[in-house]
């Protein structure tokens, strides 16, 4: 592994552009380390009270959501493109029923900082302490969002997490 540590706006451009296109592998842990990783297409990186943040919009319904509340942890890596396979997979199948760092060979690393691993196969990596979380209001929401993306309900849970640090194999392309 040759991770080193990088600045947080080194890999804005193309963090935002694999979270557009294929999603982001979302890792968190329970407190026994008990690991799990999802695919997010939703969030934002930026600055609040003074410090680097990434926003990640969790519903309740994932597995995922539990681990963060239990945790308030979690680390954001940007996989290469050809992992989108398995980025596909981790979208749609559920931690609660399947291993997926196993089953698709995914290795975990100890976070330096953070419960949560990071995932050796991918790029960029932000480990993340939640600082902040907020719902999102339905009532605050247009119309068109809430037919479109909420017939269910199952409204996303925004956690603000803390950049602690982030690290990146540069040798490695993203494409
Ligand atoms: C491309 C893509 C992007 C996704 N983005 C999000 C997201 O931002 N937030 C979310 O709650 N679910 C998102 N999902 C769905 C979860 O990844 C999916 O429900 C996953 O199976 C949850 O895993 P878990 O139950 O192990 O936490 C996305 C799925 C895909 C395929």
């Amino acid at each position: 592994m040759r991770k080193v540590k990088v600045n947080y706006t080194d890999y804005l451009k193309e963090t935002l552009q694999a979270m557009s296109n294929t999603g982001l592998l979302l890792t968190s842990a329970d407190k026994k380390g008990k690991m799990n990783v999802m695919t997010i297409g939703w969030g934002t990186v930026g600055i609040i009270w003074g410090m680097p943040m990434f926003l990640v919009l969790v519903r309740p319904s994932r597995f995922t959501y539990g681990l963060i509340e239990e945790t308030g942890e979690f680390t954001v890596n940007v996989p290469p493109r050809k992992l989108n396979e398995i980025t596909f997979f981790c979208g749609n199948v559920s931690g609660r029923d399947h291993d997926k760092f196993k089953e698709k060979g995914l290795t975990p690393i100890a976070g330096e900082n953070v419960i949560s691993p990071i995932i050796e196969e991918c790029v960029v990596h932000y480990e993340c302490k939640v600082l902040h979380k907020n719902d999102i209001i339905p009532a605050r929401v247009p119309e068109e969002a809430i037919s479109k993306f909420y017939p269910q309900g199952d409204y996303h849970r925004i956690f603000f997490g803390r950049i602690i640090s982030v690290f990146a194999n540069r040798e490695v392309k993203i494409d």
